[in-house]
């Protein structure tokens, strides 16, 4: 539930909120009054803060979002094409991890700019666990390892054929393949039975990654991690996700040990023109 509330002295009818409202609740009754909100307005709002975001005069304000409380968009900080192609294309997930943490502010910068990500109906469905210490890591990456002896046992076909075998191999052989030896892993948790979970978790943790690629730290996803917290209990209760929710998403982080050098070639698009 939100209230709008919009200045008739800075407001230049110039429509743009009303185009740009997601729901089209904001009306315009002539070409020469102000928008108003429409009956339902705020039964339906989204609270994405579009109408506040775009107006050219500052003349919306939401109950719980003014012009002043947003960032401002700073044209110095644009990227060219040539930066956004090298970072995105160049962002690589790390395996190897420098033995130093991640300072706490930091990790809260990286939680903010997954926040940004889009979600369906602005749901924003992510929370978060971010496990702090280098040897919970361990720990945890231990759980997941009972779990694959588990699933190796009952089904030892299909472990050998995730790649399970091998990492329990590896891991009896002194090496650490489910977190990689990160300082830290990051679990995107939310409502099992929102059906747009997966996507909007995923699309938070690209997100961080890539913000965490900006500060020169390293990520690497999860996958048999939250696999493993969905699967097996004791790990679920032991990170204490609440009963209704699952794990949508985790990754590593971590200062990367090496730089990569070169962009690896990726296969072409395989699309369908039409
Ligand atoms: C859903 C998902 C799960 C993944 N799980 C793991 C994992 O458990 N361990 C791992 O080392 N890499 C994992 N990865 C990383 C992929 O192997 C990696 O993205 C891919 O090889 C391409 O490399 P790049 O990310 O450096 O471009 C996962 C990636 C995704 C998207």
């Amino acid at each position: 539930m939100t209230s709008i509330t919009i200045d008739e002295k800075k407001c230049l009818k110039d429509g743009i909120c009303v185009a740009e409202c997601p729901g089209r609740l904001l009306q315009m009754e002539t070409g020469e009054s102000c928008p108003s909100p429409t009956p339902d307005f705020e039964e339906y709002c989204l609270q994405c803060g579009h109408c506040v975001a775009v107006c050219p005069a500052s003349a919306l304000s939401l109950e719980w979002l003014g012009p002043d409380d947003c960032t401002p968009m700073a044209r110095n900080l644009r990227v060219t094409p040539e930066q956004a192609e090298q970072f995105l294309t160049g962002r690589r997930s790390i395996r190897t991890y420098k033995n130093k943490t991640v300072a706490k502010p930091i990790l809260e910068k990286l939680l903010e700019i997954a926040g940004a990500a889009p979600s369906a109906k602005n749901q924003q469905p992510w929370h978060w666990i971010v496990v702090q210490e280098p040897h919970e890591v361990r720990r945890l990456a231990s759980m997941v390892i009972d779990w694959m002896r588990g699933v190796i046992e009952v089904a030892p076909e299909m472990a050998a054929e995730r790649g399970l075998t091998r990492v329990v191999a590896a891991w009896d052989n002194g090496e650490e393949r489910i977190c990689r030896g990160a300082p830290h892993i990051i679990i995107a948790h939310g409502d099992k039975d929102w059906g747009f979970g997966s996507e909007d978790c995923t699309l938070a943790i690209s997100l961080l990654d890539q913000y965490a690629t900006s500060l020169g730290l390293g990520c690497c996803w999860g996958g048999y991690f939250y696999s493993a917290v969905n699967a097996h209990r004791p790990l679920f209760e032991d990170l204490g996700l609440p009963d209704h929710h699952k794990a949508y998403g985790a990754v590593m982080l971590g200062y990367p040990k090496f730089r990569y050098r070169r962009i690896p070639l990726r296969n072409p698009p395989q699309v369908t023109w039409k």
